[in-house]
């Protein structure tokens, strides 16, 4: 496999999609010189292109893909070149309407948008696979190839599809996991409701019912759907490496915390390098919250490996009820606040801002009004910063707390019918992210997943949380158990472990798959109206409240951190704490005796932060800096003995912390390394970049 770490030139790599054939060929003259001036050392091309290349069932068109593929090769821009089978053309469709997917009401979705076709469709297979091998063979030896594309942002519209070709494939999927129609039949806890299946025949998509579905059927269909668009993947990528075998392979995630339609874990097993597109959402109260996470969270799929930030904006997008646009200096935080987490390339939607279609009104890094517009001198910047990082290019990020994300258990715990609708898979995950971030703690984001062969070894880590992991497979749960064994604090949350990977509650006392480990027992769950808000005794911190949830909790083997004042079950521990192993109140960090904690309701920010910073403390673990304020991202990225601290200083201050090194984005000394530079000083909405001066009192080994 060629290395993706040494494509599209030494530094960090910066690009986007280009989509030439949106305008004139004398555009693309002006294109490359302004890629030049602006340091595009990539571009995803063609992406969109499937009617251009194809315009008719056989009529083929390379000549206009040649030329572009020249002309960034002639101006040194590598190409991440498409296999251009996102979105069939007009004639796919007028020929094979049977491809059009189908919503759970009937409605079939028309050709005129994009993406129109249904993830089981072997047809489509068929053309795409067709297509990408023409494609492939054509520039297999092109020298500005360097990467393939597949596809794009699989699911992002299509998912999930309720058609007959859709049914019959979900069939065999179910017998290939199930074995015969009696698993089939276990597994739903088809007994209820008359829902017993007598032939495989009887079983269609989870489509409009007169009341609640089989959650068994929908928590399947949705692993069926991830699993049918994966298998068009892997069509494509089975020609692809038979005929480029040297040349990687990826198709962009979109880890947005708002799309939860695939099991990246599963898919994250086939790609040769991660990678994703981030668009941040203007509506949540912060939006650079949600970033951090998702950032953290494509790094855990990437293995802890560095990954692509495929597409994100330079300013507002198109889609949003509202689409906010981005203001001085904030693509240069976003684009560094992803490098600071593990991206090795800054890319975007798209180069050029389109002159007519649907997306007319998304940024790009050439906008509307031209060079002579802010925007463009600011895509000039970030281009020669990504530049100047080449020295931080593979490197890892530091971090010694994990957060488990199952997207399982995310599509079993968000199904109606359930003890409370105001519990959301995510919403505590975030809490606690957003509480360590505010400490200046870096987080892993840590897919699980009942879907891939080989559960994460947690048993590095000082801390693990397990928030809201409604669905524990126990496998899951024997790595959690590792990691306490091993001296973790461990801490979870409330409505996880109740049920295993069929979506069947496990007997005795919730939370059945860590009932043991945090010494708790739950008898009957007691979550409350929204609004509602639940007083604690101050024993964690004065004031502190809860929200959503509540619960008849006995401590088994544990003791009461704090406990409800009021509501539902007053008395009643809220927070409960189970020391592990020996040491206990002596030593920190791995290998002394860890904890596991048990946290029974919503708590409060303030009830959030004193929690993990109790936990962070017992557990040993400092900020990346210390004294940080709220608003000011610090993360390190670290290779061997080097080591590179990120400074994203979101605030309206200046931030002044207590570091040496040399900055890569002023291309300064600072602090210790240079008595006159003094500390370092990041302005108000500046970022810097800063490689750490060694220790010189720790000499090398001889
Ligand atoms: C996605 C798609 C792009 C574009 C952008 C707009 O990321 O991949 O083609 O539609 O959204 O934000
Ligand atoms: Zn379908």
């Amino acid at each position: 496999m060629r290395k993706w770490r040494e494509w599209a030139g030494p530094g960090i790599a910066f690009g986007g999609d280009y989509n030439p054939e949106q305008w004139p060929r004398e555009t693309w003259d002006e294109d490359v010189v302004l890629m030049r001036e602006a340091g595009v050392t990539f571009v995803s091309l063609g992406i969109f292109s499937w009617s251009h290349l194809q315009p008719a069932p056989d009529r083929w068109e390379f000549g206009w893909l040649d030329d572009a593929m020249d002309l960034l090769h002639a101006n040194g821009v590598a190409v991440d070149l498409a296999t251009a089978t996102a979105s069939p053309p007009p004639w796919f469709s007028r020929r094979f309407p049977e491809t059009l997917p189908q919503r759970a009401d009937g409605t079939r979705l028309w050709q005129g948008s994009r993406q129109a076709w249904c993830p089981s469709s072997t047809v489509f297979t068929e053309h795409a696979t067709a297509l990408a091998e023409k494609v492939a063979t054509r520039y297999a030896d092109h020298p500005a190839l360097t990467m393939w594309h597949v596809s794009n942002e699989y699911g992002c519209h299509d998912v999930p599809c309720h058609c007959d070709t859709c049914a019959a494939a979900f069939r065999v999927w179910l017998l290939a996991r199930y074995g015969d129609l009696d698993g089939v039949n276990e597994a739903w806890g088809t007994a209820f409701w008359s829902q017993r299946y007598g032939e495989i025949e009887e079983i269609v998509p989870p489509r409009t019912v007169p009341t609640f579905a089989n959650p068994g059927q929908v928590l399947d269909y949705r692993r069926f759907q991830s699993d049918a668009l994966l298998g068009q993947y892997r069509a494509e990528l089975e020609v692809l490496r038979r005929v480029t075998p040297d040349v990687p392979v990826t198709t962009n995630f979109m880890t947005n915390d708002h799309f939860r339609h695939l099991d990246y874990a599963a898919w994250a097993e086939h790609v040769d390098v991660l990678s994703t597109d981030h668009y941040v959402v203007g509506a949540l109260a912060d939006p650079e919250a949600e970033l951090a996470f998702t950032a953290d969270h494509t790094r855990g799929l990437a293995g802890g490996d560095p990954w692509l930030l495929m597409e994100h904006s330079t300013s507002a997008v198109n889609w949003q009820p509202v689409n906010v646009a981005k203001r001085p200096g904030q693509m240069m935080r976003h684009s560094l606040g992803h490098v600071a987490r593990g991206a090795d390339a800054l890319g975007f939607f798209q180069w050029r801002a389109s002159r007519a279609g649907a997306e007319k009104y998304h940024s790009g890094l050439v906008p509307h009004a031209g060079t002579d517009s802010r925007l463009w001198r600011e895509v000039v910047e970030l281009g020669a910063v990504a530049g100047r990082l080449a020295e931080v290019r593979g490197s890892r990020v530091d971090a010694e707390v994990a957060l488990l994300w199952d997207h399982h258990a995310d599509w079993a715990c968000d199904q109606e019918a359930h003890p409370s609708a105001e519990v959301r898979y995510g919403a505590v995950a975030h809490d606690l992210h957003a509480s360590l971030r505010r400490q200046g703690v870096t987080v892993d984001v840590v897919p699980v997943s009942d879907a891939v062969t080989t559960t994460p070894d947690l048993t590095g880590y000082r801390v693990v949380l397990v928030p809201t992991l409604y669905l524990t497979s126990d496998a899951t749960a024997a790595a959690v158990q590792a990691a306490a064994d091993a001296g973790a604090h461990v801490v979870v949350t409330y409505f996880s472990g109740i049920v295993d990977e069929r979506d069947h509650v496990r007997l005795g006392g919730y939370p059945g798959a860590f009932r043991d480990l945090l010494g708790v027992r739950v008898e009957e769950f007691a979550p409350v109206l929204p609004g509602v808000s639940l007083r604690l005794d101050g024993r964690l911190v004065a004031g502190a409240h809860g929200t959503t949830w509540a619960e008849d909790l006995t401590c088994t083997d544990a003791e009461a951190v704090t406990s409800f004042v009021d509501g539902p079950v007053p008395g009643v521990p809220a927070v409960t704490r189970r020391g592990l192993g020996g040491g206990e109140g002596e030593g920190t960090g791995a290998g002394a005796g860890g904890a596991a904690w048990y946290v029974a309701t919503r708590l409060d920010p303030s009830g959030t932060d004193a929690l993990t910073s109790r936990v962070l403390a017992e557990a040993g673990v400092a900020p990346v800096v210390p004294d940080v304020p709220v608003g000011v991202d610090v993360t390190r990225r670290r290779d061997g003995d080097r080591s590179w601290l990120f400074v994203v200083n979101h605030t309206d201050a200046e931030v002044t912390l207590d570091v040496s090194g040399h900055d890569l984005v002023t291309q300064r000394a600072v602090g210790a390394a240079d008595e006159a530079a003094g500390l370092l000083r990041v302005a108000a909405g500046g970022c810097a970049v800063v490689r750490e001066a060694r220790d010189e009192a720790v000499a090398p080994e001889a």
